[in-house]
Protein backbone atom coordinates (compact mmCIF):
# COMPACT_ATOMS: atom_id res chain seq x y z
CA UNK A 1 0.00 0.00 0.00
CA UNK A 2 1.27 3.06 -0.97
CA UNK A 3 2.29 5.59 2.38
CA UNK A 4 0.20 8.78 3.17
CA UNK A 5 2.11 12.32 2.83
CA UNK A 6 0.10 15.13 4.30
CA UNK A 7 1.57 19.38 4.06
CA UNK A 8 -0.28 22.71 4.56
CA UNK A 9 0.69 25.85 4.06
CA UNK A 10 -0.48 29.08 5.15
CA UNK A 11 -2.61 31.49 3.16
CA UNK A 12 -1.09 34.67 3.46
CA UNK A 13 0.23 35.91 0.38
CA UNK A 14 1.74 35.47 -2.98
CA UNK A 15 3.41 32.27 -3.23
CA UNK A 16 7.88 33.40 -3.96
CA UNK A 17 10.46 31.22 -5.62
CA UNK A 18 11.57 30.20 -1.82
CA UNK A 19 8.41 28.79 -1.19
CA UNK A 20 8.01 26.79 -4.31
CA UNK A 21 11.33 25.20 -4.23
CA UNK A 22 11.54 25.08 -0.55
CA UNK A 23 8.08 22.99 -0.27
CA UNK A 24 5.83 23.38 -3.18
CA UNK A 25 7.73 21.73 -5.85
CA UNK A 26 8.16 18.91 -3.79
CA UNK A 27 4.14 18.25 -3.36
CA UNK A 28 4.24 18.17 -6.92
CA UNK A 29 6.84 15.58 -7.31
CA UNK A 30 5.90 13.60 -4.52
CA UNK A 31 2.46 12.73 -6.16
CA UNK A 32 3.46 10.35 -8.14
CA UNK A 33 4.78 7.99 -5.91
CA UNK A 34 2.20 8.52 -2.54
CA UNK A 35 -1.02 9.26 -1.72
CA UNK A 36 -0.63 13.01 -1.20
CA UNK A 37 -2.88 15.35 0.49
CA UNK A 38 -2.25 19.34 0.96
CA UNK A 39 -4.03 21.95 3.12
CA UNK A 40 -4.81 25.44 3.00
CA UNK A 41 -4.86 26.27 6.47
CA UNK A 42 -6.80 29.53 7.01
CA UNK A 43 -7.40 28.29 10.59
CA UNK A 44 -3.55 28.98 11.53
CA UNK A 45 -3.33 32.24 9.65
CA UNK A 46 -5.70 33.62 12.00
CA UNK A 47 -2.97 33.50 14.66
CA UNK A 48 -1.09 36.65 13.81
CA UNK A 49 -3.17 39.66 12.63
CA UNK A 50 -4.84 39.22 10.16
CA UNK A 51 -7.58 40.91 7.28
CA UNK A 52 -10.58 38.87 7.03
CA UNK A 53 -11.15 39.72 3.31
CA UNK A 54 -7.54 39.38 2.85
CA UNK A 55 -7.97 36.09 3.97
CA UNK A 56 -10.54 34.34 2.21
CA UNK A 57 -9.02 36.14 -1.34
CA UNK A 58 -5.23 34.51 -0.27
CA UNK A 59 -6.92 31.32 0.59
CA UNK A 60 -8.76 30.82 -3.37
CA UNK A 61 -5.49 32.67 -4.60
CA UNK A 62 -3.01 29.98 -2.86
CA UNK A 63 -5.20 27.11 -3.83
CA UNK A 64 -5.13 28.27 -7.42
CA UNK A 65 -1.19 28.73 -7.44
CA UNK A 66 -1.28 25.49 -5.73
CA UNK A 67 -3.21 24.27 -9.03
CA UNK A 68 -1.12 26.02 -11.53
CA UNK A 69 2.07 24.39 -10.51
CA UNK A 70 0.82 20.88 -10.57
CA UNK A 71 -0.42 19.60 -7.19
CA UNK A 72 -3.79 17.65 -8.12
CA UNK A 73 -7.04 19.36 -7.28
CA UNK A 74 -8.18 16.14 -5.72
CA UNK A 75 -5.51 16.13 -3.18
CA UNK A 76 -6.21 19.88 -1.88
CA UNK A 77 -8.62 20.77 1.04
CA UNK A 78 -9.02 24.14 2.80
CA UNK A 79 -8.20 23.58 6.29
CA UNK A 80 -11.94 25.54 7.22
CA UNK A 81 -14.12 22.98 5.55
CA UNK A 82 -13.02 20.13 7.86
CA UNK A 83 -13.61 21.62 11.41
CA UNK A 84 -12.64 17.81 12.41
CA UNK A 85 -9.33 19.45 12.50
CA UNK A 86 -9.70 22.40 15.58
CA UNK A 87 -11.79 19.79 17.38
CA UNK A 88 -9.22 16.60 17.48
CA UNK A 89 -6.98 20.17 18.08
CA UNK A 90 -8.56 20.50 21.15
CA UNK A 91 -8.52 16.62 22.27
CA UNK A 92 -4.33 17.01 21.79
CA UNK A 93 -4.24 20.42 23.79
CA UNK A 94 -5.08 18.41 26.82
CA UNK A 95 -2.09 16.05 25.77
CA UNK A 96 0.76 18.30 25.05
CA UNK A 97 2.16 19.90 28.07
CA UNK A 98 2.37 23.73 29.04
CA UNK A 99 6.26 22.97 29.15
CA UNK A 100 6.76 21.30 25.44
CA UNK A 101 4.64 24.72 24.14
CA UNK A 102 6.37 27.27 25.87
CA UNK A 103 9.91 25.83 24.51
CA UNK A 104 8.74 26.19 20.57
CA UNK A 105 10.88 28.65 19.27
CA UNK A 106 9.00 29.63 16.23
CA UNK A 107 6.20 30.78 18.72
CA UNK A 108 9.04 32.97 20.63
CA UNK A 109 9.79 34.33 17.09
CA UNK A 110 6.50 35.58 15.90
CA UNK A 111 5.15 36.87 19.24
CA UNK A 112 8.39 39.36 18.94
CA UNK A 113 7.35 39.94 15.73
CA UNK A 114 3.80 41.14 16.86
CA UNK A 115 5.35 43.16 19.57
CA UNK A 116 7.54 45.10 17.13
CA UNK A 117 5.31 45.67 14.58
CA UNK A 118 1.69 46.09 16.16
CA UNK A 119 1.17 49.35 18.34
CA UNK A 120 -1.22 47.10 21.16
CA UNK A 121 0.92 44.50 20.63
CA UNK A 122 -1.87 41.55 20.75
CA UNK A 123 -0.56 38.02 21.11
CA UNK A 124 -2.79 35.04 20.73
CA UNK A 125 -3.64 32.55 22.58
CA UNK A 126 -3.92 30.58 18.70
CA UNK A 127 -0.36 31.35 18.46
CA UNK A 128 0.60 29.61 21.35
CA UNK A 129 -1.10 26.54 20.74
CA UNK A 130 -0.93 26.42 16.80
CA UNK A 131 1.40 23.38 16.75
CA UNK A 132 -1.11 21.15 18.34
CA UNK A 133 -3.46 22.47 15.58
CA UNK A 134 -0.68 21.33 13.36
CA UNK A 135 -0.64 18.23 15.05
CA UNK A 136 -4.02 17.32 14.14
CA UNK A 137 -3.68 18.36 10.34
CA UNK A 138 -0.88 15.54 10.39
CA UNK A 139 -2.60 13.16 12.71
CA UNK A 140 -6.39 12.90 11.61
CA UNK A 141 -5.00 11.48 8.53
CA UNK A 142 -2.26 9.06 10.26
CA UNK A 143 0.12 10.62 7.47
CA UNK A 144 3.69 8.67 7.08
CA UNK A 145 5.49 11.35 5.68
CA UNK A 146 5.26 15.31 6.25
CA UNK A 147 7.40 17.36 3.33
CA UNK A 148 8.37 20.65 5.50
CA UNK A 149 11.43 23.49 5.64
CA UNK A 150 14.11 22.86 8.50
CA UNK A 151 11.88 25.64 10.37
CA UNK A 152 9.40 23.20 11.31
CA UNK A 153 11.75 20.44 13.24
CA UNK A 154 10.32 21.60 16.36
CA UNK A 155 6.86 21.11 15.71
CA UNK A 156 6.66 17.39 13.96
CA UNK A 157 8.63 16.43 17.10
CA UNK A 158 5.65 17.96 18.84
CA UNK A 159 3.12 16.03 16.78
CA UNK A 160 5.50 12.46 17.54
CA UNK A 161 5.14 13.12 21.17
CA UNK A 162 1.75 13.64 20.86
CA UNK A 163 0.73 10.70 18.82
CA UNK A 164 3.26 8.65 21.15
CA UNK A 165 1.55 9.96 24.42
CA UNK A 166 -2.07 9.21 23.14
CA UNK A 167 -0.88 5.90 21.94
CA UNK A 168 0.78 4.56 25.48
CA UNK A 169 -1.91 6.36 27.28
CA UNK A 170 -4.51 4.24 26.14
CA UNK A 171 -2.60 1.50 25.44
CA UNK A 172 -2.86 1.69 21.83
CA UNK A 173 -0.86 2.03 18.40
CA UNK A 174 -3.53 3.85 17.04
CA UNK A 175 -1.26 7.08 15.57
CA UNK A 176 1.20 6.40 12.88
CA UNK A 177 4.54 8.66 14.06
CA UNK A 178 4.83 10.97 10.77
CA UNK A 179 8.48 11.58 9.69
CA UNK A 180 9.99 14.73 8.44
CA UNK A 181 10.92 15.24 4.42
CA UNK A 182 12.99 17.56 3.28
CA UNK A 183 13.56 19.20 0.27
CA UNK A 184 16.96 19.31 -2.27
CA UNK A 185 16.62 22.64 -1.56
CA UNK A 186 15.50 24.05 1.64
CA UNK A 187 17.23 27.20 1.31
CA UNK A 188 16.71 29.80 -1.18
CA UNK A 189 18.29 33.75 -0.23
CA UNK A 190 16.93 36.71 -1.32
CA UNK A 191 18.54 38.29 -4.49
CA UNK A 192 18.56 41.24 -2.54
CA UNK A 193 20.45 40.21 0.46
CA UNK A 194 21.85 36.78 0.00
CA UNK A 195 22.63 36.50 3.35
CA UNK A 196 18.73 36.37 4.25
CA UNK A 197 16.22 33.98 3.43
CA UNK A 198 13.96 34.98 0.60
CA UNK A 199 10.93 36.23 2.46
CA UNK A 200 7.86 38.40 2.24
CA UNK A 201 8.54 39.56 5.62
CA UNK A 202 11.81 41.31 4.60
CA UNK A 203 10.27 43.80 2.45
CA UNK A 204 9.41 43.64 -1.75
CA UNK A 205 13.06 43.54 -3.17
CA UNK A 206 13.58 40.57 -1.32
CA UNK A 207 11.20 38.05 -2.65
CA UNK A 208 10.11 36.96 -6.37
CA UNK A 209 6.56 35.87 -6.98
CA UNK A 210 6.19 32.76 -9.20
CA UNK A 211 3.56 34.44 -10.76
CA UNK A 212 5.18 37.74 -10.87
CA UNK A 213 5.40 39.18 -14.49
CA UNK A 214 8.59 38.10 -16.85
CA UNK A 215 9.91 41.86 -16.90
CA UNK A 216 9.77 42.43 -13.12
CA UNK A 217 11.02 39.10 -12.39
CA UNK A 218 14.11 39.26 -14.97
CA UNK A 219 15.16 42.96 -13.32
CA UNK A 220 14.96 41.55 -10.07
CA UNK A 221 17.47 38.57 -11.42
CA UNK A 222 19.74 41.24 -13.33
CA UNK A 223 20.37 43.49 -9.98
CA UNK A 224 20.46 40.15 -7.74
CA UNK A 225 23.85 40.88 -5.59
CA UNK A 226 26.80 38.98 -6.55
CA UNK A 227 30.63 39.89 -5.45
CA UNK A 228 33.62 42.12 -6.86
CA UNK A 229 35.35 39.14 -8.67
CA UNK A 230 37.67 38.99 -5.19
CA UNK A 231 37.02 35.70 -3.87
CA UNK A 232 39.96 34.26 -1.83
CA UNK A 233 41.23 31.15 -2.70
CA UNK A 234 40.43 28.49 -0.54
CA UNK A 235 43.96 27.30 0.75
CA UNK A 236 42.65 22.87 0.91
CA UNK A 237 41.18 22.78 -2.60
CA UNK A 238 43.53 25.44 -4.31
CA UNK A 239 39.96 26.63 -5.44
CA UNK A 240 38.19 30.14 -5.99
CA UNK A 241 35.54 30.45 -2.79
CA UNK A 242 32.07 31.47 -3.79
CA UNK A 243 30.02 34.21 -2.87
CA UNK A 244 26.65 33.88 -1.17
CA UNK A 245 24.85 35.84 -4.22
CA UNK A 246 26.49 33.45 -6.82
CA UNK A 247 25.96 30.47 -4.71
CA UNK A 248 22.26 31.39 -4.53
CA UNK A 249 22.47 31.75 -8.58
CA UNK A 250 23.37 28.65 -9.19
CA UNK A 251 21.40 27.00 -6.88
CA UNK A 252 18.27 28.75 -8.66
CA UNK A 253 19.52 27.33 -11.93
CA UNK A 254 20.36 23.88 -10.61
CA UNK A 255 16.32 23.80 -9.45
CA UNK A 256 14.97 24.89 -12.45
CA UNK A 257 16.50 21.18 -13.71
CA UNK A 258 19.09 23.05 -15.71
CA UNK A 259 22.02 20.53 -13.80
CA UNK A 260 24.08 20.41 -17.29
CA UNK A 261 24.39 24.52 -17.43
CA UNK A 262 24.80 24.78 -14.10
CA UNK A 263 28.13 22.52 -14.05
CA UNK A 264 29.33 24.62 -17.11
CA UNK A 265 28.81 27.79 -15.07
CA UNK A 266 30.97 26.26 -11.82
CA UNK A 267 33.53 25.49 -14.37
CA UNK A 268 33.80 28.56 -15.98
CA UNK A 269 33.58 30.02 -12.46
CA UNK A 270 37.07 27.95 -11.41
CA UNK A 271 38.62 28.74 -14.81
CA UNK A 272 38.23 32.70 -13.96
CA UNK A 273 36.30 33.15 -17.08
CA UNK A 274 32.94 33.94 -15.95
CA UNK A 275 30.80 36.95 -16.10
CA UNK A 276 27.99 37.57 -13.61
CA UNK A 277 26.10 39.39 -16.01
CA UNK A 278 26.34 36.50 -18.34
CA UNK A 279 25.19 34.09 -15.40
CA UNK A 280 22.25 36.62 -14.34
CA UNK A 281 21.34 36.38 -17.84
CA UNK A 282 20.87 32.72 -17.94
CA UNK A 283 19.11 32.36 -14.35
CA UNK A 284 16.77 34.78 -15.24
CA UNK A 285 16.06 32.79 -18.82
CA UNK A 286 15.87 29.60 -16.99
CA UNK A 287 13.41 31.29 -13.77
CA UNK A 288 10.96 32.69 -17.31
CA UNK A 289 11.07 29.47 -19.04
CA UNK A 290 9.71 27.67 -16.01
CA UNK A 291 7.50 30.07 -14.77
CA UNK A 292 5.83 30.69 -18.10
CA UNK A 293 3.41 27.42 -18.49
CA UNK A 294 2.69 28.27 -14.41
CA UNK A 295 1.30 32.30 -15.35
CA UNK A 296 -0.69 30.63 -18.35
CA UNK A 297 -2.39 27.83 -16.03
CA UNK A 298 -2.80 29.99 -13.39
CA UNK A 299 -4.57 32.77 -15.76
CA UNK A 300 -6.74 29.95 -17.07
CA UNK A 301 -8.10 28.76 -13.59
CA UNK A 302 -8.50 32.31 -12.70
CA UNK A 303 -10.98 32.44 -16.11
CA UNK A 304 -13.61 30.09 -14.47
CA UNK A 305 -12.88 30.82 -10.68
CA UNK A 306 -16.05 29.04 -9.49
CA UNK A 307 -14.96 25.72 -11.33
CA UNK A 308 -11.98 25.72 -8.68
CA UNK A 309 -14.37 26.34 -6.25
CA UNK A 310 -16.90 23.74 -6.81
CA UNK A 311 -14.06 21.39 -7.12
CA UNK A 312 -12.09 21.88 -4.02
CA UNK A 313 -15.28 21.56 -1.87
CA UNK A 314 -15.82 18.36 -3.24
CA UNK A 315 -12.16 17.62 -2.94
CA UNK A 316 -12.51 18.97 1.11
CA UNK A 317 -15.69 16.94 1.40
CA UNK A 318 -13.91 13.76 0.64
CA UNK A 319 -11.04 14.26 2.33
CA UNK A 320 -13.39 14.92 5.36
CA UNK A 321 -14.48 11.58 5.21
CA UNK A 322 -11.57 9.97 6.68
CA UNK A 323 -11.03 12.94 9.18
CA UNK A 324 -14.54 12.19 10.49
CA UNK A 325 -13.67 8.48 10.61
CA UNK A 326 -10.29 9.30 12.95
CA UNK A 327 -12.65 11.29 15.27
CA UNK A 328 -15.07 8.74 15.46
CA UNK A 329 -12.29 6.23 16.48
CA UNK A 330 -10.73 8.83 18.80
CA UNK A 331 -14.13 9.63 20.56
CA UNK A 332 -14.17 5.54 21.43
CA UNK A 333 -10.97 5.80 22.48
CA UNK A 334 -10.84 8.28 25.01
CA UNK A 335 -14.18 8.12 26.62
CA UNK A 336 -16.51 10.81 24.59
CA UNK A 337 -19.35 10.53 23.09
CA UNK A 338 -20.18 9.70 19.25
CA UNK A 339 -23.66 10.80 18.07
CA UNK A 340 -24.71 7.65 15.80
CA UNK A 341 -25.80 9.18 12.46
P1 LIG B 1 6.06 30.43 4.86
O1 LIG B 1 5.40 31.24 3.79
O2 LIG B 1 7.30 31.07 5.41
O3 LIG B 1 5.12 29.94 5.91
O4 LIG B 1 6.61 29.11 4.14
C1 LIG B 1 5.84 28.15 3.48
C2 LIG B 1 6.75 27.01 3.09
O5 LIG B 1 7.82 27.47 2.22
C3 LIG B 1 7.45 26.35 4.30
O6 LIG B 1 7.49 24.94 4.11
C4 LIG B 1 8.85 26.93 4.28
O7 LIG B 1 9.79 26.05 4.84
C5 LIG B 1 9.09 27.19 2.79
N1 LIG B 1 9.97 28.38 2.57
C6 LIG B 1 9.66 29.66 2.85
N2 LIG B 1 10.68 30.50 2.50
C7 LIG B 1 11.66 29.72 2.00
C8 LIG B 1 12.98 29.97 1.46
N3 LIG B 1 13.47 31.20 1.35
N4 LIG B 1 13.70 28.93 1.03
C9 LIG B 1 13.20 27.66 1.10
N5 LIG B 1 11.98 27.35 1.59
C10 LIG B 1 11.21 28.34 2.04
N1 LIG C 1 3.28 25.45 10.42
C1 LIG C 1 3.45 25.34 8.99
C2 LIG C 1 4.18 26.62 8.47
O1 LIG C 1 4.21 27.61 9.15
C3 LIG C 1 2.14 25.20 8.28
C4 LIG C 1 1.41 23.96 8.71
C5 LIG C 1 0.23 23.90 9.42
C6 LIG C 1 1.77 22.62 8.42
N2 LIG C 1 -0.16 22.61 9.58
C7 LIG C 1 0.76 21.79 8.98
C8 LIG C 1 2.85 22.03 7.74
C9 LIG C 1 0.80 20.40 8.88
C10 LIG C 1 2.90 20.63 7.65
C11 LIG C 1 1.89 19.83 8.21
O2 LIG C 1 4.69 26.60 7.36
Amino acid sequence: MKKQVLSCIQPTGEMHLGNYFGAVKNYVDLQSEYNCIYGVVDYHAMTMPYDAKKLRLNTWDLIISLMAVGVKPENLFIQSLIPEHTELGWIFGCMASYGEMTRMTQFKDKSLKVKEESKDSFISAGLFTYPVLQAADILIYKADYVPVGKDQTQHLELSRNIAQRFNSQFKTEYFVLPEILYTETPKIASTADPTRKMSKSAGEKHWIGVFADEKRMTKQIKSAVTDAGDMPFNQETGKREMSAGVTNLLQLLKACGKAKEHDEIVDLYHEGSLRYGDLKGIVAEAIVEMTTPFRERKAELLADKKAVKNQIKASSAEIRKTAQQTLREVKEITGLLNVKA
